[in-house]
């Protein structure tokens, strides 16, 4: 065989090494790339630890998806938070919220929704409809999506959660949907207690006007009668004159009751508590009313259990409190008579003011104190009432500190309870 020459051996030998060379460095390249491939997989399942790749292999490319890593780290946490923020402001917050799809599929909904509308299940991906079970909200959602314009309407929500509420409902655009609308956001405010106060304010101007105009009717046809020639009529005269002046009083004692409660009400008026004596002031109740409930055949008795019988309060508007008490325990009792008791529960003082009278149906005792709340009008109004007493006893009640409540059998009567506390 012929002998191999020298040259041949070498270049040989260098193509071996060139070899062995490219065969290690693809090899290390195949686990460089590997090594890639297991960190995109476990970046993508939530695993976000670093790469880390042989510098002379490709120290630009580790360090180039590192850095994307960690900036993908930072907003991934930055967005975490961001929707943290949003879940404790959509949990705090009273106004019901929820986001629909196009479909109108609730997507979102915040614990506030689910209390007023009374919702006890899981509602995400049903329909609004079967969600909250409220035509008018379905309406509003499907008004948004088919005009993709923004909607606003008062709506009422059955029993037994019984409330008006604003519903506002906007459409949602989102980044990926260019055209058009990506769903409906909805927000419920609870207007109730606000349209209630409204009911009240425009009840109390048309009670006032109307128990105004009743006494300046009559004083002005009296003084008119009197004008066109019954002042001749000196018998007559007497008794027109004595129907205006008790008109006249009735204008004045209203004018002095909505006065008060006005006083009460701007806080003008001042609570100032001493030590009192009630003994003293239920005399002095007793002596103001004594004529009134003897021309009814009606007792007024007493049962104070402590002597000397001391409490803390404002003497004068506990006088106030205990005549509007008393006086109404007289004019709705026609048998039997009222019984002021005062007595302990759980040490705790009570004032009671009971009466053996008509009662009161249930379903009126909580409205009780509205000012012109009257069970029976006519009835009320013939006894010389008009509805102001209690609402100033309540509120005298409430600036002393204490509690109030009613409790009255239809037929057997009435006991108003007063806890000091
Ligand atoms: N002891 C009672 N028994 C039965 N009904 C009562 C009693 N106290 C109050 N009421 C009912 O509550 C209504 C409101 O009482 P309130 O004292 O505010 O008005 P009023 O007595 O009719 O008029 P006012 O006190 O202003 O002269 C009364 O009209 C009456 O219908
Ligand atoms: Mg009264």
């Amino acid at each position: 065989m012929k002998e191999l020459s020298p040259l041949f051996i070498v270049i040989a030998l260098i193509l071996l090494l060139v070899i062995a060379i490219l065969y290690l460095r693809i090899r290390r390249f195949n686990l460089a790339m590997d090594k890639i491939v297991t960190f995109a997989n476990s970046f993508l399942s939530g695993d976000f630890k670093r790469l880390s790749l042989p510098e002379d292999i490709n120290g630009r490319v580790s360090s180039a998806l590192n850095a994307m890593a960690s900036d993908i780290t930072n907003r991934i946490s930055e967005t975490a938070e961001e929707r943290g923020k949003i879940d404790a402001v959509l949990k705090c917050m009273t106004d019901g919220i929820l986001i629909t799809d196009t479909k109108a599929r609730v997507i979102l909904a915040n614990p506030a929704i689910k209390t007023l509308l009374n919702i006890k299940t899981d509602i995400i991906g049903e329909s609004v409809i079967v969600a909250t079970r409220v035509t008018d909200i379905h309406n509003i959602v499907m008004k948004v999506i088919e005009t993709e314009d923004v909607v606003s309407e008062e709506i009422d929500i059955p029993l037994p959660n019984e409330l008006c509420l604003m519903a506002t409902a906007v459409p949602l655009h989102s980044y990926e949907v260019k055209e058009g609308i990506s769903g409906v956001v909805l927000s419920l405010h609870d207007i109730t207690r606000l349209k209630r106060l409204e009911t009240i304010r425009k009840d109390f101007i048309a009670n006032v006007s109307h128990e105004l105009k009743t006494p300046i009717t009559a004083i002005r046809g009296f003084a008119e009668t009197l004008l066109i020639g019954a002042l001749e009529d000196r018998e007559n005269a007497m008794k027109f004159l004595k129907t205006i002046k008790s008109h006249s009083e009735r204008l004045n004692s209203l004018i002095d009751d909505l006065l008060t409660l006005s006083k009460i009400e701007l806080e003008v008026t001042r609570i100032e508590k001493k030590t009192v004596d009630m003994n003293e002031v239920i005399d002095v109740v007793f002596t103001t009313l004594a004529d009134k409930a003897a021309s009814k055949g009606l007792y007024l008795r007493r049962s104070v259990i402590q002597e000397p019988a001391m409490i803390s309060a404002d003497r004068d508007k506990l006088i106030q409190i205990l005549l509007n008490l008393v006086d109404n325990g007289i004019k709705f009792t026609e048998t039997g008579g009222v019984t002021v008791v005062m007595g302990k529960r759980d040490d705790k003082l009570m004032l009671f003011v009971e009466d053996t009278g008509v009662g009161i149906p249930k379903n009126h005792i909580e409205r009780l104190g509205e000012r012109f709340y009257r069970v029976d009008r006519a009835r009320s109004r013939e006894l010389g009432g008009t509805g102001l007493g209690l609402a100033i006893v309540k509120h005298l009640v409430k600036a002393h500190g204490w509690n109030m409540s009613i409790e009255s059998i239809l037929g057997s009567g009435t006991t108003v309870k007063i806890l000091i506390l």
